[in-house]
Protein backbone atom coordinates (compact mmCIF):
# COMPACT_ATOMS: atom_id res chain seq x y z
CA UNK A 1 0.00 0.00 0.00
CA UNK A 2 1.67 2.96 1.32
CA UNK A 3 1.33 6.84 -0.22
CA UNK A 4 3.43 9.10 -1.81
CA UNK A 5 3.96 12.37 -3.14
CA UNK A 6 6.20 14.81 -4.30
CA UNK A 7 6.58 18.67 -5.28
CA UNK A 8 7.99 21.69 -6.70
CA UNK A 9 7.12 24.79 -5.62
CA UNK A 10 8.24 28.06 -7.07
CA UNK A 11 9.28 30.00 -3.91
CA UNK A 12 7.78 28.27 -1.05
CA UNK A 13 8.91 25.70 1.61
CA UNK A 14 7.60 22.33 -0.16
CA UNK A 15 8.24 20.43 3.65
CA UNK A 16 4.91 22.01 5.20
CA UNK A 17 2.82 21.28 2.02
CA UNK A 18 4.31 17.72 1.35
CA UNK A 19 3.42 17.13 5.43
CA UNK A 20 -0.29 18.30 4.34
CA UNK A 21 -0.22 16.15 1.60
CA UNK A 22 1.08 13.27 3.28
CA UNK A 23 -1.75 13.59 6.16
CA UNK A 24 -4.39 13.15 2.87
CA UNK A 25 -2.50 9.94 2.47
CA UNK A 26 -2.75 8.00 5.70
CA UNK A 27 -5.49 6.09 5.01
CA UNK A 28 -2.85 3.91 2.64
CA UNK A 29 -0.86 3.58 5.51
CA UNK A 30 0.20 4.74 8.92
CA UNK A 31 3.23 2.57 10.08
CA UNK A 32 5.71 5.45 9.16
CA UNK A 33 5.86 8.85 7.57
CA UNK A 34 9.27 10.96 6.03
CA UNK A 35 9.98 13.65 4.22
CA UNK A 36 13.09 14.57 2.42
CA UNK A 37 14.41 17.45 0.20
CA UNK A 38 17.16 18.11 -1.73
CA UNK A 39 19.19 21.14 -0.23
CA UNK A 40 23.08 21.42 0.18
CA UNK A 41 23.09 17.84 1.43
CA UNK A 42 19.59 15.21 1.29
CA UNK A 43 17.36 16.86 3.72
CA UNK A 44 15.80 13.86 5.13
CA UNK A 45 13.03 13.57 8.97
CA UNK A 46 11.86 9.96 9.33
CA UNK A 47 10.31 7.52 11.51
CA UNK A 48 8.14 4.89 12.86
CA UNK A 49 4.87 6.03 13.64
CA UNK A 50 1.63 8.49 12.89
CA UNK A 51 2.12 11.21 11.00
CA UNK A 52 1.10 13.67 14.15
CA UNK A 53 2.83 11.66 16.00
CA UNK A 54 6.03 11.63 14.02
CA UNK A 55 5.67 15.21 13.04
CA UNK A 56 5.30 16.40 17.18
CA UNK A 57 8.46 14.74 17.71
CA UNK A 58 10.43 15.72 14.50
CA UNK A 59 8.52 19.16 13.23
CA UNK A 60 8.12 17.35 10.01
CA UNK A 61 7.52 20.86 8.16
CA UNK A 62 11.01 22.56 9.31
CA UNK A 63 13.52 21.17 6.41
CA UNK A 64 14.46 23.90 4.16
CA UNK A 65 14.31 23.58 0.00
CA UNK A 66 11.26 24.11 -1.92
CA UNK A 67 10.97 20.68 -3.57
CA UNK A 68 10.94 17.23 -2.25
CA UNK A 69 9.03 13.58 -1.81
CA UNK A 70 7.37 12.13 1.39
CA UNK A 71 6.03 9.27 1.75
CA UNK A 72 3.60 6.93 4.23
CA UNK A 73 4.55 3.30 4.88
CA UNK A 74 2.10 0.09 5.44
CA UNK A 75 4.87 -1.97 5.85
CA UNK A 76 5.23 -5.31 3.60
CA UNK A 77 9.20 -6.04 4.09
CA UNK A 78 10.92 -5.03 7.40
CA UNK A 79 9.17 -3.80 10.82
CA UNK A 80 8.04 -0.62 10.97
CA UNK A 81 11.16 1.23 12.43
CA UNK A 82 13.30 4.47 11.13
CA UNK A 83 15.44 2.30 9.27
CA UNK A 84 12.61 0.73 7.15
CA UNK A 85 10.96 4.26 6.70
CA UNK A 86 10.95 6.09 3.62
CA UNK A 87 12.72 8.03 1.92
CA UNK A 88 15.54 5.68 1.34
CA UNK A 89 18.84 6.97 -0.07
CA UNK A 90 21.86 5.81 -1.87
CA UNK A 91 25.45 4.83 -0.63
CA UNK A 92 26.65 8.69 -1.16
CA UNK A 93 23.27 9.88 0.12
CA UNK A 94 22.86 11.85 -3.35
CA UNK A 95 19.65 9.93 -4.47
CA UNK A 96 16.53 9.73 -2.27
CA UNK A 97 13.70 7.34 -3.16
CA UNK A 98 9.80 7.09 -2.18
CA UNK A 99 8.12 3.98 -3.31
CA UNK A 100 5.21 2.31 -3.29
CA UNK A 101 4.44 -1.17 -4.19
CA UNK A 102 6.24 -4.81 -3.62
CA UNK A 103 9.53 -5.46 -4.93
CA UNK A 104 9.04 -9.30 -5.96
CA UNK A 105 13.25 -9.51 -6.67
CA UNK A 106 14.58 -7.57 -4.24
CA UNK A 107 16.61 -10.11 -2.34
CA UNK A 108 18.82 -11.40 -5.98
CA UNK A 109 19.08 -7.29 -6.22
CA UNK A 110 20.03 -6.94 -2.98
CA UNK A 111 22.29 -9.90 -2.78
CA UNK A 112 24.37 -8.67 -6.40
CA UNK A 113 24.42 -5.10 -5.27
CA UNK A 114 25.86 -5.70 -1.83
CA UNK A 115 28.59 -7.81 -3.82
CA UNK A 116 29.49 -5.02 -5.89
CA UNK A 117 29.79 -3.17 -2.65
CA UNK A 118 26.54 -1.20 -2.50
CA UNK A 119 26.09 -0.55 1.86
CA UNK A 120 22.27 -1.08 2.99
CA UNK A 121 20.69 0.38 6.08
CA UNK A 122 17.42 -1.39 5.79
CA UNK A 123 15.12 -4.32 5.68
CA UNK A 124 13.06 -3.01 3.08
CA UNK A 125 12.67 -4.00 -0.29
CA UNK A 126 12.12 -0.40 -1.41
CA UNK A 127 16.07 0.53 -0.70
CA UNK A 128 17.51 -1.18 -3.65
CA UNK A 129 16.23 1.37 -5.82
CA UNK A 130 18.15 4.23 -4.86
CA UNK A 131 21.00 1.70 -5.02
CA UNK A 132 20.26 0.47 -8.42
CA UNK A 133 19.88 4.37 -9.84
CA UNK A 134 23.11 4.94 -8.31
CA UNK A 135 24.43 2.16 -10.02
CA UNK A 136 23.74 3.85 -13.26
CA UNK A 137 24.32 7.04 -12.75
CA UNK A 138 28.17 5.99 -11.67
CA UNK A 139 28.24 4.24 -15.06
CA UNK A 140 27.30 8.02 -16.60
CA UNK A 141 23.70 7.65 -17.41
CA UNK A 142 21.64 10.53 -16.15
CA UNK A 143 18.73 10.30 -13.86
CA UNK A 144 15.66 9.99 -16.15
CA UNK A 145 17.80 7.00 -17.82
CA UNK A 146 19.11 5.62 -14.82
CA UNK A 147 15.71 5.36 -13.38
CA UNK A 148 14.24 3.65 -16.44
CA UNK A 149 17.40 1.30 -16.41
CA UNK A 150 16.62 1.11 -12.54
CA UNK A 151 12.95 0.02 -12.96
CA UNK A 152 13.93 -2.53 -15.94
CA UNK A 153 14.97 -4.62 -13.59
CA UNK A 154 12.87 -5.04 -10.88
CA UNK A 155 10.03 -7.24 -11.03
CA UNK A 156 6.70 -6.41 -8.81
CA UNK A 157 4.65 -3.41 -8.98
CA UNK A 158 5.93 0.04 -8.19
CA UNK A 159 5.22 3.99 -7.72
CA UNK A 160 8.07 5.73 -7.58
CA UNK A 161 8.94 9.67 -6.98
CA UNK A 162 12.67 9.84 -7.24
CA UNK A 163 15.89 12.79 -6.86
CA UNK A 164 19.17 13.54 -6.93
CA UNK A 165 21.29 16.20 -6.14
CA UNK A 166 23.13 15.55 -9.05
CA UNK A 167 20.31 16.90 -11.10
CA UNK A 168 18.63 19.63 -9.09
CA UNK A 169 14.75 21.34 -9.91
CA UNK A 170 13.99 17.70 -11.09
CA UNK A 171 11.83 14.55 -9.48
CA UNK A 172 11.11 11.98 -11.47
CA UNK A 173 7.85 9.48 -11.05
CA UNK A 174 7.06 6.24 -12.70
CA UNK A 175 4.85 3.57 -12.71
CA UNK A 176 3.88 -0.26 -12.95
CA UNK A 177 0.69 -2.23 -11.22
CA UNK A 178 0.65 1.05 -8.93
CA UNK A 179 -1.30 4.17 -8.78
CA UNK A 180 0.39 7.70 -9.67
CA UNK A 181 -1.17 11.14 -10.71
CA UNK A 182 0.17 13.78 -11.66
CA UNK A 183 -0.82 17.13 -11.02
CA UNK A 184 0.28 21.28 -11.66
CA UNK A 185 -0.47 24.84 -11.36
CA UNK A 186 1.07 27.68 -13.27
CA UNK A 187 4.33 27.02 -11.58
CA UNK A 188 4.10 24.25 -9.16
CA UNK A 189 4.25 20.61 -9.65
CA UNK A 190 3.06 17.81 -8.21
CA UNK A 191 2.79 13.99 -8.29
CA UNK A 192 0.90 11.68 -5.50
CA UNK A 193 -0.53 8.49 -5.11
CA UNK A 194 -4.33 9.92 -5.50
CA UNK A 195 -5.84 13.05 -6.29
CA UNK A 196 -7.38 13.62 -2.76
CA UNK A 197 -3.88 14.00 -1.91
CA UNK A 198 -3.07 17.06 -4.12
CA UNK A 199 -6.99 18.79 -4.33
CA UNK A 200 -5.88 21.25 -2.36
CA UNK A 201 -2.87 22.31 -4.32
CA UNK A 202 -4.22 21.92 -7.47
CA UNK A 203 -7.47 19.99 -9.44
CA UNK A 204 -5.57 19.76 -12.52
CA UNK A 205 -5.11 16.39 -13.01
CA UNK A 206 -2.67 14.18 -15.15
CA UNK A 207 -3.53 9.98 -14.93
CA UNK A 208 -0.58 8.17 -15.62
CA UNK A 209 -0.38 4.35 -17.41
CA UNK A 210 2.26 1.67 -16.71
CA UNK A 211 5.38 2.44 -17.94
CA UNK A 212 5.13 6.31 -18.25
CA UNK A 213 7.92 8.53 -16.73
CA UNK A 214 6.70 11.84 -15.33
CA UNK A 215 9.52 14.20 -14.84
CA UNK A 216 8.54 17.62 -12.44
CA UNK A 217 10.90 19.99 -13.84
CA UNK A 218 11.52 23.46 -12.38
CA UNK A 219 11.85 24.84 -15.54
CA UNK A 220 10.13 22.62 -17.85
CA UNK A 221 6.94 22.15 -15.83
CA UNK A 222 5.33 18.28 -15.71
CA UNK A 223 6.52 16.20 -19.19
CA UNK A 224 5.23 12.89 -19.43
CA UNK A 225 6.97 10.04 -21.53
CA UNK A 226 6.61 6.55 -22.76
CA UNK A 227 8.46 3.33 -22.53
CA UNK A 228 10.53 4.20 -25.32
CA UNK A 229 11.26 8.25 -23.77
CA UNK A 230 8.90 9.96 -26.41
CA UNK A 231 7.26 12.59 -24.52
CA UNK A 232 3.59 12.09 -24.52
CA UNK A 233 0.93 14.68 -24.42
CA UNK A 234 -1.02 13.93 -21.79
CA UNK A 235 -4.88 15.35 -21.11
CA UNK A 236 -5.37 17.61 -18.08
CA UNK A 237 -8.32 16.62 -16.34
CA UNK A 238 -10.30 18.98 -14.35
CA UNK A 239 -11.27 17.70 -11.15
CA UNK A 240 -14.86 19.29 -9.69
CA UNK A 241 -14.29 17.46 -5.75
CA UNK A 242 -13.37 20.02 -3.65
CA UNK A 243 -10.50 19.85 -0.59
CA UNK A 244 -13.87 19.97 2.04
CA UNK A 245 -15.14 17.17 0.21
CA UNK A 246 -12.38 15.06 1.66
CA UNK A 247 -12.26 16.52 5.30
CA UNK A 248 -14.15 15.76 8.19
CA UNK A 249 -16.66 18.91 8.15
CA UNK A 250 -17.42 18.62 12.15
CA UNK A 251 -17.70 14.98 12.17
CA UNK A 252 -15.28 13.02 15.04
CA UNK A 253 -14.44 11.04 12.20
CA UNK A 254 -14.23 10.55 8.82
CA UNK A 255 -15.97 7.08 9.06
CA UNK A 256 -18.78 8.90 10.76
CA UNK A 257 -18.98 11.75 8.50
CA UNK A 258 -19.06 9.39 5.48
CA UNK A 259 -21.90 6.91 7.44
CA UNK A 260 -23.90 10.40 7.49
CA UNK A 261 -22.86 10.86 3.42
CA UNK A 262 -24.66 7.41 2.66
CA UNK A 263 -28.00 9.16 1.65
CA UNK A 264 -26.69 12.04 -0.48
CA UNK A 265 -24.14 9.09 -1.66
CA UNK A 266 -26.96 6.72 -2.49
CA UNK A 267 -29.01 9.71 -4.42
CA UNK A 268 -26.21 11.06 -6.37
CA UNK A 269 -25.04 7.09 -7.52
CA UNK A 270 -29.01 6.55 -8.46
CA UNK A 271 -28.83 10.19 -10.63
CA UNK A 272 -26.75 8.42 -12.81
CA UNK A 273 -28.95 5.84 -14.26
CA UNK A 274 -28.65 7.44 -17.52
CA UNK A 275 -25.23 5.88 -17.26
CA UNK A 276 -26.23 2.47 -16.60
CA UNK A 277 -28.85 2.51 -19.38
CA UNK A 278 -26.62 3.03 -21.93
CA UNK A 279 -23.74 0.46 -20.61
CA UNK A 280 -27.02 -1.70 -20.57
CA UNK A 281 -27.51 -1.17 -24.02
CA UNK A 282 -23.76 -2.16 -25.10
CA UNK A 283 -23.88 -5.63 -23.10
CA UNK A 284 -26.33 -7.29 -25.34
CA UNK A 285 -26.27 -11.56 -25.21
CA UNK A 286 -25.11 -11.67 -21.80
CA UNK A 287 -25.93 -15.78 -20.68
CA UNK A 288 -24.16 -15.27 -16.87
CA UNK A 289 -22.92 -12.48 -15.13
CA UNK A 290 -19.73 -13.40 -12.94
CA UNK A 291 -19.30 -10.92 -9.74
CA UNK A 292 -15.60 -10.58 -8.78
CA UNK A 293 -14.65 -8.34 -5.97
CA UNK A 294 -12.77 -8.63 -2.17
CA UNK A 295 -14.25 -7.58 1.14
CA UNK A 296 -17.09 -5.40 1.35
CA UNK A 297 -17.25 -5.14 -2.81
CA UNK A 298 -17.17 -8.74 -1.96
CA UNK A 299 -20.31 -8.27 -0.10
CA UNK A 300 -21.97 -6.10 -2.21
CA UNK A 301 -21.51 -8.40 -5.17
CA UNK A 302 -23.61 -11.69 -3.43
CA UNK A 303 -26.33 -8.62 -2.92
CA UNK A 304 -25.96 -8.53 -6.63
CA UNK A 305 -26.50 -12.68 -6.65
CA UNK A 306 -29.74 -12.18 -4.45
CA UNK A 307 -31.06 -9.48 -6.53
CA UNK A 308 -30.86 -10.72 -10.68
CA UNK A 309 -31.17 -14.04 -9.58
CA UNK A 310 -34.80 -12.60 -8.07
CA UNK A 311 -35.32 -10.62 -10.95
CA UNK A 312 -33.84 -12.53 -14.15
CA UNK A 313 -33.32 -15.80 -15.47
CA UNK A 314 -29.87 -15.59 -15.46
CA UNK A 315 -26.82 -17.90 -13.60
CA UNK A 316 -24.99 -15.66 -11.35
CA UNK A 317 -21.69 -16.48 -9.84
CA UNK A 318 -19.53 -14.89 -7.24
CA UNK A 319 -15.99 -15.03 -6.95
CA UNK A 320 -13.53 -13.49 -4.22
CA UNK A 321 -10.78 -11.61 -6.26
CA UNK A 322 -7.91 -13.16 -4.53
CA UNK A 323 -9.28 -16.60 -6.02
CA UNK A 324 -10.60 -15.77 -9.34
CA UNK A 325 -7.35 -17.24 -11.07
CA UNK A 326 -8.33 -20.44 -9.91
CA UNK A 327 -11.50 -20.43 -11.11
CA UNK A 328 -11.69 -18.64 -14.64
CA UNK A 329 -11.64 -21.18 -16.88
CA UNK A 330 -15.25 -21.26 -17.86
CA UNK A 331 -15.31 -17.95 -18.82
CA UNK A 332 -16.54 -16.71 -22.15
CA UNK A 333 -17.95 -13.92 -24.59
CA UNK A 334 -21.43 -14.63 -23.22
CA UNK A 335 -20.12 -14.10 -19.73
CA UNK A 336 -20.32 -10.89 -17.97
CA UNK A 337 -17.92 -10.20 -15.34
CA UNK A 338 -18.57 -7.42 -13.18
CA UNK A 339 -15.72 -6.50 -10.65
CA UNK A 340 -16.40 -4.22 -8.26
CA UNK A 341 -13.67 -1.84 -6.79
CA UNK A 342 -14.42 1.32 -5.07
CA UNK A 343 -10.71 2.01 -5.18
CA UNK A 344 -10.13 0.42 -9.19
CA UNK A 345 -6.63 -0.03 -7.38
CA UNK A 346 -7.13 -3.76 -5.50
CA UNK A 347 -4.39 -5.46 -6.84
CA UNK A 348 -6.34 -8.55 -6.73
CA UNK A 349 -9.32 -7.39 -8.55
CA UNK A 350 -6.74 -5.81 -11.62
CA UNK A 351 -5.43 -9.18 -12.01
CA UNK A 352 -8.58 -10.52 -11.76
CA UNK A 353 -9.95 -8.00 -14.41
CA UNK A 354 -7.05 -8.63 -16.64
CA UNK A 355 -7.85 -12.27 -16.81
CA UNK A 356 -11.37 -11.56 -17.58
CA UNK A 357 -10.54 -9.45 -20.61
CA UNK A 358 -9.02 -11.61 -22.53
CA UNK A 359 -12.04 -14.14 -22.30
CA UNK A 360 -15.01 -12.47 -21.91
CA UNK A 361 -17.06 -8.79 -21.33
CA UNK A 362 -15.82 -6.88 -18.16
CA UNK A 363 -17.72 -4.07 -16.35
CA UNK A 364 -16.12 -2.24 -13.52
CA UNK A 365 -18.21 -0.64 -10.98
CA UNK A 366 -15.65 2.29 -9.59
CA UNK A 367 -15.70 5.23 -7.40
CA UNK A 368 -12.37 6.45 -8.17
CA UNK A 369 -12.08 8.43 -11.47
CA UNK A 370 -9.61 7.39 -13.71
CA UNK A 371 -8.34 5.08 -11.46
CA UNK A 372 -6.90 1.88 -12.81
CA UNK A 373 -9.61 -0.47 -13.08
CA UNK A 374 -11.59 2.51 -14.89
CA UNK A 375 -9.16 2.12 -17.28
CA UNK A 376 -8.69 -1.31 -18.56
CA UNK A 377 -12.36 -2.83 -18.28
CA UNK A 378 -14.23 -2.82 -21.93
CA UNK A 379 -17.71 -1.04 -19.74
CA UNK A 380 -17.48 1.53 -16.79
CA UNK A 381 -20.40 2.41 -14.06
CA UNK A 382 -19.23 5.17 -11.56
CA UNK A 383 -20.64 4.78 -8.27
CA UNK A 384 -20.64 9.00 -7.33
CA UNK A 385 -19.59 8.30 -3.63
CA UNK A 386 -17.30 10.87 -3.53
CA UNK A 387 -13.74 10.74 -2.06
CA UNK A 388 -13.96 8.30 0.87
CA UNK A 389 -11.30 8.49 3.57
CA UNK A 390 -12.42 6.09 6.62
CA UNK A 391 -10.08 2.91 5.73
CA UNK A 392 -13.52 0.89 6.35
CA UNK A 393 -16.20 1.12 3.36
CA UNK A 394 -19.23 2.78 4.16
CA UNK A 395 -20.16 5.13 1.63
CA UNK A 396 -19.06 3.39 -1.51
CA UNK A 397 -20.45 0.00 -0.35
CA UNK A 398 -23.98 1.39 -0.47
CA UNK A 399 -23.44 3.40 -3.51
CA UNK A 400 -22.12 -0.04 -5.24
CA UNK A 401 -25.27 -1.42 -3.99
CA UNK A 402 -27.44 1.66 -5.74
CA UNK A 403 -25.18 0.86 -9.00
CA UNK A 404 -26.26 -2.71 -8.77
CA UNK A 405 -29.91 -2.43 -8.10
CA UNK A 406 -29.97 -0.11 -11.02
CA UNK A 407 -28.22 -2.40 -12.88
CA UNK A 408 -30.44 -5.52 -12.07
CA UNK A 409 -33.56 -3.09 -12.75
CA UNK A 410 -32.52 -2.22 -16.26
CA UNK A 411 -30.93 -5.62 -17.13
CA UNK A 412 -34.77 -7.13 -15.85
CA UNK A 413 -36.28 -4.44 -17.63
CA UNK A 414 -38.34 -4.03 -14.28
CA UNK A 415 -38.56 -0.57 -14.13
CA UNK A 416 -41.56 -0.31 -12.02
CA UNK A 417 -39.25 -1.55 -9.39
CA UNK A 418 -37.23 2.27 -9.11
CA UNK A 419 -40.04 4.29 -7.64
CA UNK A 420 -39.25 2.14 -4.66
CA UNK A 421 -35.36 2.65 -5.07
CA UNK A 422 -35.89 6.39 -5.43
CA UNK A 423 -37.45 5.99 -1.83
CA UNK A 424 -34.12 4.37 -0.48
CA UNK A 425 -32.28 7.90 0.78
CA UNK A 426 -35.17 9.18 2.21
CA UNK A 427 -35.31 5.41 4.72
CA UNK A 428 -31.54 5.64 5.31
CA UNK A 429 -32.07 9.12 6.66
CA UNK A 430 -34.86 8.37 9.60
CA UNK A 431 -32.34 5.08 10.22
CA UNK A 432 -30.08 7.67 10.81
CA UNK A 433 -31.67 9.73 13.90
CA UNK A 434 -31.23 6.39 15.59
CA UNK A 435 -27.97 6.74 16.35
CA UNK A 436 -28.68 8.01 19.85
CA UNK A 437 -29.97 4.88 21.02
CA UNK A 438 -26.88 2.68 19.06
CA UNK A 439 -25.15 4.32 21.04
CA UNK A 440 -26.36 3.20 24.20
CA UNK A 441 -26.48 -0.72 22.56
CA UNK A 442 -22.85 -0.06 21.73
CA UNK A 443 -21.90 1.16 25.23
CA UNK A 444 -23.49 -2.21 26.55
CA UNK A 445 -21.91 -4.64 23.92
CA UNK A 446 -18.64 -2.83 23.80
CA UNK A 447 -16.30 -5.64 26.30
CA UNK A 448 -17.64 -8.48 24.84
CA UNK A 449 -15.37 -10.80 22.90
CA UNK A 450 -17.28 -12.47 20.51
CA UNK A 451 -20.11 -11.38 18.03
CA UNK A 452 -22.48 -13.54 15.64
CA UNK A 453 -24.61 -11.55 13.00
CA UNK A 454 -26.95 -13.84 11.35
CA UNK A 455 -29.39 -12.94 8.43
CA UNK A 456 -30.94 -15.21 5.74
CA UNK A 457 -31.10 -14.27 1.86
CA UNK A 458 -30.64 -10.61 1.55
CA UNK A 459 -29.66 -10.27 4.70
CA UNK A 460 -26.68 -13.12 4.75
CA UNK A 461 -24.22 -10.21 2.60
CA UNK A 462 -25.30 -7.58 5.24
CA UNK A 463 -24.38 -9.95 8.44
CA UNK A 464 -21.39 -10.75 6.48
CA UNK A 465 -20.91 -7.05 6.16
CA UNK A 466 -21.82 -6.49 9.88
CA UNK A 467 -19.60 -8.65 11.06
CA UNK A 468 -16.69 -7.31 8.84
CA UNK A 469 -16.95 -3.74 9.63
CA UNK A 470 -17.19 -4.79 13.53
CA UNK A 471 -13.74 -6.91 12.92
CA UNK A 472 -12.50 -4.29 11.36
CA UNK A 473 -12.71 -1.57 13.82
CA UNK A 474 -12.64 -2.99 16.93
CA UNK A 475 -10.50 -5.88 16.78
CA UNK A 476 -13.92 -7.85 18.02
CA UNK A 477 -14.17 -11.18 16.69
CA UNK A 478 -17.53 -11.52 14.64
CA UNK A 479 -18.56 -14.05 12.06
CA UNK A 480 -21.39 -13.29 9.79
CA UNK A 481 -23.16 -16.58 9.27
CA UNK A 482 -25.96 -17.51 7.33
CA UNK A 483 -29.24 -17.89 9.74
CA UNK A 484 -30.05 -21.24 8.92
CA UNK A 485 -26.49 -22.62 9.34
CA UNK A 486 -26.16 -22.25 12.98
CA UNK A 487 -27.68 -25.11 13.97
CA UNK A 488 -25.17 -27.33 11.64
CA UNK A 489 -21.75 -26.10 13.59
CA UNK A 490 -21.87 -22.54 15.22
CA UNK A 491 -24.90 -22.78 17.79
CA UNK A 492 -22.01 -24.78 19.92
CA UNK A 493 -20.44 -21.36 20.74
CA UNK A 494 -23.71 -19.24 21.55
CA UNK A 495 -23.84 -18.35 25.23
CA UNK A 496 -24.59 -15.94 27.18
CA UNK A 497 -21.26 -13.89 26.63
CA UNK A 498 -21.43 -14.25 22.53
CA UNK A 499 -24.32 -11.83 21.27
CA UNK A 500 -26.34 -11.98 18.39
CA UNK A 501 -26.85 -9.39 15.84
CA UNK A 502 -30.12 -10.84 14.09
CA UNK A 503 -30.88 -9.03 10.64
CA UNK A 504 -34.53 -9.60 10.27
CA UNK A 505 -36.56 -7.46 7.71
CA UNK A 506 -39.83 -8.23 6.76
CA UNK A 507 -40.06 -10.66 3.88
CA UNK A 508 -39.79 -14.47 2.53
CA UNK A 509 -36.68 -15.48 5.17
CA UNK A 510 -39.00 -13.05 7.76
CA UNK A 511 -40.33 -16.17 9.68
CA UNK A 512 -37.45 -18.58 9.05
CA UNK A 513 -34.80 -16.26 10.31
CA UNK A 514 -37.04 -15.09 14.13
CA UNK A 515 -37.21 -19.24 14.64
CA UNK A 516 -33.38 -18.79 14.77
CA UNK A 517 -33.67 -15.75 16.47
CA UNK A 518 -35.54 -18.20 19.35
CA UNK A 519 -33.09 -20.63 18.96
CA UNK A 520 -30.24 -18.60 20.02
CA UNK A 521 -32.31 -17.02 23.14
CA UNK A 522 -32.87 -20.45 24.24
CA UNK A 523 -29.11 -20.95 24.74
CA UNK A 524 -28.98 -17.76 26.58
CA UNK A 525 -27.66 -15.13 24.34
CA UNK A 526 -28.63 -11.62 23.86
CA UNK A 527 -29.91 -10.49 20.81
CA UNK A 528 -29.04 -7.10 19.15
CA UNK A 529 -32.45 -6.98 16.57
CA UNK A 530 -32.75 -5.26 13.53
CA UNK A 531 -35.84 -5.91 11.92
CA UNK A 532 -39.65 -4.15 12.28
CA UNK A 533 -40.46 -2.42 15.24
CA UNK A 534 -43.79 -4.23 14.99
CA UNK A 535 -41.85 -8.02 15.91
CA UNK A 536 -43.66 -9.20 18.84
CA UNK A 537 -40.30 -11.75 19.46
CA UNK A 538 -37.77 -8.92 18.77
CA UNK A 539 -39.39 -6.49 21.32
CA UNK A 540 -39.11 -8.94 24.25
CA UNK A 541 -37.08 -8.29 27.17
CA UNK A 542 -33.93 -9.36 25.90
CA UNK A 543 -33.24 -8.17 23.13
CA UNK A 544 -32.32 -4.50 21.70
CA UNK A 545 -34.60 -3.70 18.96
CA UNK A 546 -33.53 -1.11 16.28
CA UNK A 547 -36.66 -0.77 15.13
CA UNK A 548 -36.80 -0.01 11.74
CA UNK A 549 -40.20 0.62 9.41
CA UNK A 550 -42.34 -2.30 8.33
CA UNK A 551 -42.10 -0.82 4.56
CA UNK A 552 -38.55 -1.84 4.27
CA UNK A 553 -39.29 -5.30 2.64
CA UNK A 554 -36.22 -7.64 2.24
CA UNK A 555 -35.38 -7.22 -1.50
CA UNK A 556 -34.95 -3.45 -0.66
CA UNK A 557 -33.45 -3.97 2.65
CA UNK A 558 -29.69 -4.20 2.07
CA UNK A 559 -28.91 -0.49 1.38
CA UNK A 560 -30.85 0.89 4.67
CA UNK A 561 -30.52 -2.08 7.13
CA UNK A 562 -26.50 -1.78 7.02
CA UNK A 563 -26.71 1.56 8.08
CA UNK A 564 -27.29 0.97 11.89
CA UNK A 565 -24.65 -2.13 11.70
CA UNK A 566 -21.90 0.42 10.37
CA UNK A 567 -22.97 2.58 13.29
CA UNK A 568 -23.43 0.13 15.81
CA UNK A 569 -19.09 -1.24 14.87
CA UNK A 570 -18.41 2.86 14.52
CA UNK A 571 -19.44 4.02 18.06
CA UNK A 572 -18.42 0.42 19.98
CA UNK A 573 -14.84 1.40 18.67
CA UNK A 574 -14.56 4.72 19.58
CA UNK A 575 -16.00 3.35 23.26
CA UNK A 576 -13.22 1.20 23.07
CA UNK A 577 -11.09 4.53 22.67
CA UNK A 578 -9.87 2.89 18.89
CA UNK A 579 -9.39 5.31 15.87
CA UNK A 580 -12.10 3.37 13.37
CA UNK A 581 -10.47 5.58 10.74
CA UNK A 582 -6.63 3.86 10.74
CA UNK A 583 -7.72 0.33 12.16
CA UNK A 584 -4.04 -1.54 13.11
CA UNK A 585 -2.87 -3.46 10.06
CA UNK A 586 -5.33 -2.18 7.94
CA UNK A 587 -5.14 -0.01 4.43
CA UNK A 588 -7.72 1.87 2.25
CA UNK A 589 -6.43 0.57 -0.82
CA UNK A 590 -4.88 -2.74 -1.36
CA UNK A 591 -2.43 -2.56 -3.80
CA UNK A 592 -0.62 -5.99 -3.58
CA UNK A 593 -1.90 -9.43 -3.97
C1 LIG B 1 -13.68 -3.05 4.27
C2 LIG B 1 -12.96 -2.61 3.10
C3 LIG B 1 -12.23 -3.63 2.30
C4 LIG B 1 -12.41 -3.32 0.81
C5 LIG B 1 -11.57 -4.26 -0.03
C6 LIG B 1 -11.77 -4.01 -1.51
O1 LIG B 1 -14.27 -1.99 4.94
O2 LIG B 1 -12.91 -1.46 2.81
O3 LIG B 1 -12.67 -4.92 2.60
O4 LIG B 1 -13.77 -3.44 0.49
O5 LIG B 1 -10.22 -4.08 0.29
O6 LIG B 1 -11.46 -2.71 -1.85
P1 LIG B 1 -11.93 -2.08 -3.22
O7 LIG B 1 -13.41 -1.96 -3.18
O8 LIG B 1 -11.24 -0.76 -3.29
O9 LIG B 1 -11.49 -3.02 -4.30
Amino acid sequence: MCGIVGCILNDKKAAPVLLECVKRLEYRGYDSVGIATPYNEIELKKDKGKIDDVDQKLNLGDIPGNMGIAHVRWATHGIPTRENSHPHNDCKNRISVVHNGIIENYKELKDELIREGHLFKSETDTEVIPHLIERYMDEGHDLEESVRKATNDLQGSFALAVFSLDEPGKIIGILKDSPLIAGKNESEYFLASDVPAILKQTNNIIYLKDGEMVILDEKEGVVVKDVEGNVVEKEVHIIDWTPEMAEKGGYDHFMLKEIHEQPKAVRDTLMGAEEIKKVVKEIKSIKRICFVACGTSYHASLIGKYLFESLMDIPIDVVLASEFEYSANTLNQETLVILITQSGETADTLKSLRIANKKSKTLAIVNVLGSRATREADHVIYTHAGPEIGVAATKTYVSQLACIYLLAIYMSKKEELLERLNQIPEEMEKILKKEDQIISIAHKYKDVQDFFFIGRGFSYPTAMEGALKLKEITYIHAEGYAAGELKHGPLALIDDEVPVVAVVPPGKSHDKTLSNVEEVRARGAHVIGVGSKKDDVLRSETVDLIGLDDEIDEMFSAIPYIVPLQLLSYHISVAKGIDPDKPKNLAKCVTVE
